[in-house]
């Protein structure tokens, strides 16, 4: 019997933008907005703008004009997927807390989608000569531009790519850009790197068998089936059954019309298309979620065969480039879980409580923190190291063990982590050869990997701030007086750190009472010979009952 939870995700993405409506997550701007030039500098303002996470949010454009004056009635919703963790697991259909679970559910137990032929996505069809009349077929759609200054042209990014390996007939759904190129042409970029992405080793089949690759890129589906894009999954699983794992249902799939593929059938807007395998195209500039503008590279030019979509559809985009984005949180919230669940369970590594990917800047995949309960065993704090770095070719370049009481979310507090609990000629050990790291390259020497245990060895003495109680007593004072408003950034009191004494706390308790002075008189009688004991001698090296 399936024992799993019935999971209420959004099955569309009409569905899920409600949700997030009634959680007071969407934001819809009714003013007249340029897709070309304001709509994603608007949306960036939020990760920019000196906001905090959770007061990031969703947005529906619903005016959208191009910089050739043309209006479109379709809206434009960004960060509707992942602006935030929030957002995210609204979309998930469970609270933060246990998308970690449900995805390693889905990922274990994924169930197949069942075909139908009243497919939403197919309400309104464009093909023929509509694809190819000035301002038809992808010119009609508003597809807005990343970065404006610097991007060659309007890109999709919250796409499905879907195609098929020609051999097995097993699906693959990467999210990939896709730029447009004419009204029924678009560049796009599917990493050929070793494990890079899924689409490119089909298309490597294609190539092989003389033939064009079949490719429909699916826009607006549910954000469950979404989330699949960019995780890294399998070659051989298919997304749309993970999906189905995802929301403990099967989900519904269509055939597309003009290739021999199934598509996710309530999605917003499909296009279909085929590869020509024996051509690329230079495609590019595009700003990267690397943080670079990704230059001019020849990729696959996608000739679009026919776009069929709902009645009044809706497009998606994602915020990506520079971190943190909508890009990094929708991997972030999904790459995380991967990594714990694979040290936990697969490795069975013992006392790991926690795996954070940095992501201001660096976009999560080069920096990874674990973090450990105190007095662990160095072995096994060393298998995970090993471990986080070499579960997939692009994670963990740098892997950092700290003890929980360090939150690798604040990035001083690795740094004082570092400085004060590790020894490098002991805790630090660089392996050779790595692949090289997504981004433009600084030389040709081959990549290579760091470790660093900066786990605390002993226990510590308290972490020097007031105690909690009087931070707290404190900071309504503050409010009382009218003092600027706080925001508390952790650590901001102290805490117990395993090392400590009775003695200690005594005095302690006395001194906040007002009785220093009877810790004056126990120390006095406590007095030793400068003869015999040297300054900065510990005491309870002197006094064993400390
Ligand atoms: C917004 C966004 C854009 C992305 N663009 C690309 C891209 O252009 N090419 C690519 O290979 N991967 C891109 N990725 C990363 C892939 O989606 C990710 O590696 C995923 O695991 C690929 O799926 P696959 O293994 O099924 O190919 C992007 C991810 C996101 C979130």
């Amino acid at each position: 019997m399936d024992d799993r939870k019935i999971i209420h995700a959004p099955l569309d993405l009409r569905e899920h933008l409600e949700r997030l409506e009634a959680k007071d997550l969407l934001t819809r701007i009714d003013e007249p907005v340029n897709k070309d030039t304001q709509l994603h500098p608007l949306v960036r303002w939020q990760f920019v703008g000196g906001l905090p996470e959770t007061a990031r949010r969703a947005f529906m454009f619903t005016k959208v004009y191009g910089s050739d004056g043309r209006k479109f009635d379709t809206p434009v919703v960004v960060g509707v997927f992942a602006a935030n963790p929030d957002i995210y697991a609204v979309g998930m259909g469970v609270p933060e807390e246990e998308i970690g679970d449900l995805w390693n559910r889905g990922i274990a137990a994924p169930i197949e989608p069942v075909s139908v032929d009243d497919a939403p996505c197919q309400e309104i069809v464009i093909q023929g000569e509509e694809l190819r009349k000035p301002g038809g077929g992808l010119a009609s759609l508003p597809v807005p531009i990343s970065s404006p200054g610097f991007d060659s042209a309007p890109y999709l990014t919250a796409t499905l790519c879907v195609t098929k390996d020609p051999e097995t007939g097993i699906r693959n759904m990467g999210t990939y850009r896709a730029g447009l190129k004419a009204t029924d042409r678009l560049g796009v970029r599917m990493a050929t790197r070793l494990t890079g992405a899924g689409g490119y080793e089909h298309w490597q089949k294609y190539k092989k068998r003389g033939e064009r690759m079949p490719i429909a890129i699916v826009l607006g589906a549910a954000p469950i089936i979404q989330y699949t894009g960019p995780q890294k999954l399998a070659i051989d699983l298919d997304e749309m059954a993970v999906a189905g794992g995802l929301a403990g249902a099967p989900l519904r799939v269509t055939k597309a019309l003009t290739v021999d593929l199934e598509i996710p059938a309530d999605a917003e807007i499909v296009i279909e298309g085929l590869i020509d395998t024996d051509v690329v195209e230079p495609e590019g500039p595009f700003g990267e979620s690397h943080g670079h503008i990704a230059l001019e590279e020849f990729n696959m030019p996608m000739e679009v065969t026919a776009i069929t979509m709902r009645r009044n559809p809706i497009l998606p985009s994602i915020v990506s480039q520079v971190t943190p984005s909508e890009s990094s949180v929708i991997k972030k919230v999904a790459y995380e879980p991967l990594f714990l669940h694979h040290l936990q369970k697969v490795l069975g590594v013992g006392g790991l409580t926690g795996v954070v990917m940095h992501e201001p800047l660096s976009n999560l995949r080069p920096i990874i923190f674990l973090r450990f309960k105190y007095g662990i065993p160095q072995s096994e704090i060393w298998r995970a190291l090993h471990g986080a770095a070499t579960l997939q070719a692009q994670c963990g370049k740098i892997v950092i063990a700290v003890t929980d009481d360090v939150d690798p979310h604040n990035a001083d507090a690795v740094f004082w982590s570092m400085a004060y609990r590790s020894n490098p000629i002991k805790d630090v050990v660089v392996v050779p050869y790595r692949s090289r790291t997504h981004g433009p390259k600084q030389d040709d020497t081959a990549n290579s990997t760091m470790l660093i245990d900066a786990t605390s060895k002993n226990l510590m003495p308290p972490l020097a701030l007031p105690a909690k109680e009087f931070m707290d007593d404190a900071k309504t004072l503050w409010e009382k007086i009218g003092l600027p408003t706080l925001s508390p950034q952790a650590p901001w009191h102290g805490v117990h750190l395993g090392d400590w004494g009775e003695t200690w706390e005594r005095f302690a308790q006395a001194a906040v009472k007002g009785q220093w002075e009877q810790n004056g008189k126990i120390s006095l009688q406590r007095r030793r010979s400068s003869d015999d004991v040297h300054p900065e001698t510990p005491v309870r090296r002197v006094e064993k009952d400390i």
